[in-house]
This record gives structure tokens, sequence and C-alpha cells, in this order.
């Protein structure tokens, strides 16, 4: 079983998509990855140098095929997740946002005060996240030192690409007693011994795993948290996340305690920056829009968890017209589904409602204002991938020289998968769209991350080395 393809070539059929909107698929595509995991060769049959590079593999020994049949696609990156929130997966989902974050939320992620619970249940997350095939995870933490450093130790130990935030909550008017930090001061304090280390961590040093800046959301920080927190991402260069006029409760806060919009507020605190995460942004004027433009921070869309907690559909077509950066989140467990699969689906369906509005008494051309919205799996697919990298300013989601080669392999024909393929009806492009419609875990074959391969059931039997 090959479990790594670094310093080999792969021979591969798949598809990618570095630009919006188009998908390139590839036969037979040559893939060579250096020693430390970066693509330094993408090279397609009939291109100059393939036979010489397909015999110099041979020869070498270094040429891996992947099975016939078989599908590579980049490594799906989540924008936006909650580790803490794994174990209330699939429940809790029957009160508005403002409810459950104290009903249930706040209590499942006080019990990470446990670290062997955390243990636990983070190992048993970033396993799952990468036989999903999410090969990069922005995650949130809880406020707690030691489980945040085993999340950190977690994903190094087994190579999941990881972005992890110590979760900043110092307000007490909206942040209960048992889970709050002290004060602002400790919230600091805990964030840059977390950055501190993720960068020091001596198996690290290829830093896949980064720290991020990660105040919760505007309700459950001080000013002066927030005001420390912006100074410090500036200081130490820190990706940051935090969530961003998700619901109407939500986007009026801001508009209550500082006169201004959550993104204008953000811009006024300093966290809004290349490399910043925002969460949601369903209720963005179009001037909040080019604020974040401008700033190059990214939205990650998270339109499951939209559908529970926001009462909207965020504008994607509008924001991706606009140049905004935008990627994917599950936002895990408010999204039920840690399946970047899944969000990509839920993101076709939400920009179809959008499209075509959802009140049956309606006439159906009076049954929206939103024209031309939708997005297709072209879209849904770049925005999985290539999009979520460019958010992040990471080399990642595209089959290209300098990138990393952080990859999934599926297997069409997994029998307990859920794609059918028919020989005589699909090829091309249709292809791509039945695997993001209709893949699950058993179809997902084999994920790579920095060339090392990180999970997965492929053995011998199929062709892999
Ligand atoms: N706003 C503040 N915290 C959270 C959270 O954990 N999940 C979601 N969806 N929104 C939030
Ligand atoms: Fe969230």
């Amino acid at each position: 079983m090959t479990e790594t393809l670094r310093g080999k070539v792969l021979q591969a059929s798949g598809f990618h998509s570095p630009k919006r909107g188009a998908i390139e698929a590839f036969c037979d595509a040559l893939i060579s990855i250096g020693d430390d995991g970066e693509i330094r060769d993408f090279s397609l049959p009939g291109s100059a140098g393939h036979d010489a590079l397909l015999d110099a593999a041979r020869r070498d020994d270094r040429l891996v095929s992947a099975p016939r049949g078989s599908i590579l696609l980049p490594g799906f990156v989540d924008l936006h997740i909650h580790a803490p929130q794994y174990a209330q997966l699939g429940s809790a989902l029957d009160v508005p946002l403002e409810v459950w974050l104290q009903k249930y939320t706040f209590p499942i992620e006080a019990r990470y005060a446990d670290a062997a619970f955390a243990r636990r249940a983070y190992a048993v997350l970033v396993d799952d996240l990468l036989a999903a095939g999410t090969t990069t995870a922005m995650y949130y933490g809880t406020i707690h030192d030691e489980a945040n450093r085993l999340l950190a130790d977690l994903c190094i130990a087994k190579g999941q690409r990881a972005l992890i935030g110590k979760v900043a909550m110092d307000d007490p008017d909206q942040c209960p007693d048992y889970y709050r930090d002290a004060d602002a001061a400790a919230a600091v304090a805990g964030t840059e011994s977390l950055i501190d280390y993720i960068r020091t961590h001596p198996d690290n040093r290829d830093r896949r795993v980064l720290p991020v800046v990660t105040p919760r959301f505007i309700p459950s920080c001080t000013d002066g948290l927030l005001e420390d927190l912006g100074a410090l991402a500036r200081e130490r260069d820190c990706h940051i996340q935090t969530h961003c006029s998700e619901s109407d409760w939500e986007h009026g806060y801001a508009f209550t305690r500082f006169g201004a919009s959550d993104t204008e507020s953000l811009d006024r605190f300093g966290l809004l920056r290349r490399g910043a995460v925002l969460g949601h942004c369903n209720f963005l004027s179009a001037a909040d829009m080019e604020r974040i433009r401008v700033r190059e921070a990214a939205v990650a869309h998270c339109p499951l968890s939209n559908a529970y907690f926001s009462g909207a559909v965020f504008p994607l077509r509008a924001a991706l017209e606009k140049g905004l950066h935008v990627g994917l989140g599950t936002d895990m467990s408010a999204g039920f589904a840690p399946s970047i699969f899944d969000s990509a689906r839920s993101a076709i369906t939400a920009s179809r409602m959008l499209e075509s509005g959802t009140d049956p008494d309606l006439a159906q051309d009076t049954r929206s204002r939103h024209a031309g919205v939708r997005i297709d799996f072209r879209d849904a697919f770049h925005l999985a991938t290539a999009g979520g990298g460019a958010a992040l300013d990471l080399p990642i989601g595209v089959f290209r020289p300098g990138f990393r080669f952080d990859a999934m392999l599926i297997d069409p024909q997994a029998p307990a998968g859920s794609i059918r393929l028919w020989p005589e009806i699909d090829d091309g492009e249709q292809i791509l769209q039945k695997i993001l419609f209709t893949a699950s875990r058993a179809n997902i074959e084999r994920v790579w991350v920095d060339g090392l391969a990180r999970s997965g059931t492929a053995t011998a039997a199929v062709g892999l080395g």
C-alpha cells in the first residue's frame, strides 16, 4: 500500500477548477510530487516532455498509477467548523441561534475542560473529516488551552491541514459564568499561548497547522478584547475567524451596540484583513460587501446551518460577482453534516430557492426578487476547493506546480458507495456532477495531505502501489 506520493509521479484522471465556473477535466495526467509534498509538475498526455517524464518515472520506479476508473479531486476545504460541537452533531436544531448558544452549545463546549473527553472527541472528528475528504479545516476550538493544544496535536499527528483558534469570549452580558474567559487579558493570553504552541511545535515545522485569532463573535466579546485581538492578529500575522451578520438577532446586535454593522465594527477593530474568514455574512449591505472586498477578507458560506439559524440565504452569486473571496463551511454542528460534499449540495439548493422564492401563495413572477442568482455544481466544486484555498491565502485546491498535493481519490464503483455511473450515459463533466451530488464516504478511496496518505481504504488489490 502506498502511504506516500512524495517523490513519486502519480498518473491519474480527474477534475479541478482553477477558475470559478470552469471545470478542467484531465485524463492520465502525470503529477510529479516533491519530497516535501509540493506539486512540481502537472503534465497532460501530448504535452511537451510528457512521454519523457513517463519513461523516467517508470525507469526510476517512481510511477504510481491510480486504478482505472478512479477519479482524482483536490481535497476539500472547510472554512468554518466548530470542533467541540461534534459531540452534539445531529441534535439541538430546534431553537434560534441566541437560545441555541445558551441552552446547548455553551454547555457542550464547557465539557472540553475535561482533557480526556476532548482527546476522545477530537480524535474521532479529525479521522472522520479526513475520511470525508476534508484535507483542510479551519476550526473553532473552545476557551480551554489544554483542549486546544490537543486538537492541534491530533491534526499534526494525523496529518490534516488545519487552522485552529482558541475561542475568545469574555463579555459577562452574553457568556455564562461557567464558560467564559476570566477577562480580556486571559483571552488574549490563551490566544497567544496557542499561537506559540502551534508555531513552535516540533512536529509542525512545515506549518501544516496554523493558529487563528478567534473572537467568537461581536456579542460575546468586550470592546477591549476585540481591540486587543485585532492588534494581536496584525502583530503576529495570523489568520482571523469570526461570525458576521449570521441571523437577524446577531445582525441587529452590532447596530444596537455600535451603531454600525458587524462588518464595519469588525473593521474598526482591525479584524478585517487578508486571511480573515467571516462566517455567514447573510445580511450584508452593498457597503459591507465592498469593505470585505477591499480588505481582501473572505466569507465562509455555510448554507445548511443558515437554513436552521439564519432565516435568510446568503447572496452568494452577488458576492462572487463583486469579487469577494468565498469558500464553503459546514458550520458543524449548527450545520448537521460535517462534509463539504453536503455544503456544496446545500449551496446549490439554497441558491435555487433564493432564485425561485419559496412562498407558494405568491404568483411565480412575484415569488422572488432575485433573478439569475443560482449557482451550479461547477461553482460549488470551485468553492469547495480552489475558492477555499484562495480565501485562506494558501496554495491548495488546484493541481498546479507550487501547490500542495492535497487530494482525494474517488472510487465511483465502490459497492458500498452511492455513486452509480452508466458507461453508455456518463462522460466528461457529467461524471463530476454525479460525484458531487451523490458521493458518500465509501466512495472516498484515499485522501492525501501534502502528498502523504491520511485516510482511506485503498489496498494493493486496487492497484495503488
Ligand atoms: N455565533 C457565535 N457562536 C456561534 C456558533 O458556535 N455557531 C454558530 N452558527 N454561530 C455562532
Ligand atoms: Fe459557526
